[in-house]
């Protein structure tokens, strides 16, 4: 794994999904396996948790909501596999940051904690010309993220283009901590989207009475349209 900033924990994962211990691939399998149970349960805590999920990321932090967003979060909306829940740090501190992979092999990500305790994670590929980009804890009232190769930058708490020639915004990771301590990777939005449309764009086709709980654009129509019948 490499470390844009500062040295990663030592027990930090492997930033390579196929070199997972399988310890924490068997934790990641039962993180997602809880959430479909979950979801089956009770659509009510569903529809909470969901609500939760949004305001977790947007805020960036929470506990407790891995499995929440593991099930219906797809890579950039492009696959129709759901990638499973990925454990990238025991504990994270203020100012630290973690390079990974996620959620396949080939996709640099990047996570950071802020001085406010706020969790970030994005794409590490420049959207300029796909430079790998890299958290620089030294620059900015906060740290940001920095192309080398054309001097790009993006604001870290929001991914949004500060200079340079990079067209469109980071893509988000989704992020959320567990009561432990430990970060985890659940999800990604596309570049500028935002993490209810990303919700709503995955939900639509295989939740979407859970789409309708969170006021997505059309979801719910059909069962509107009996009721009204
Ligand atoms: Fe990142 Fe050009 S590739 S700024």
């Amino acid at each position: 794994m490499t470390v844009t900033h500062q040295q990663p924990p030592s027990d930090q994962p492997s930033d390579q999904p196929s070199g997972r211990q399988p310890a924490e691939r068997l934790d990641a399998d039962a993180a997602q396996e809880a959430l479909h149970d979950r979801i089956s349960a009770d659509s009510l805590t569903t529809r909470r948790d969901y609500l939760r999920i949004v305001a977790t990321v947007s805020g960036g932090l929470a506990a407790g909501g891995v499995a929440v967003a593991a099930g219906v979060l797809h890579r950039h909306g492009d696959s129709d596999t759901a990638p499973p829940a990925q454990k990238i740090a025991d504990r994270m501190e203020p100012g630290q940051s973690i390079a990974f992979r996620y959620p396949e092999e080939d996709d640099r990500a990047v996570a950071a904690r802020l001085g406010d305790g706020t969790l970030v994670g994005y794409s590490a590929v420049c959207t300029h010309l796909a430079c790998a980009v890299l958290w620089r804890n030294d620059r900015g009232s906060e740290g940001e993220l920095y192309c080398p190769c054309h001097e790009g930058v993006f604001d870290a708490r929001t991914g949004e283009v500060t200079a340079g020639p990079p067209p469109r915004p980071l893509p988000k990771v989704l992020l959320v901590e567990q009561g432990d301590g430990s970060v985890w990777a659940v999800g990604t939005t596309r570049s500028a989207e935002s993490v209810k449309d990303a919700l709503c764009r995955q939900l639509g086709d295989e939740r979407p009475d859970m789409a309708a709980g969170l006021g997505c654009p059309g979801a719910g129509g059909a069962e509107e349209r009996t009721r009204r019948t």
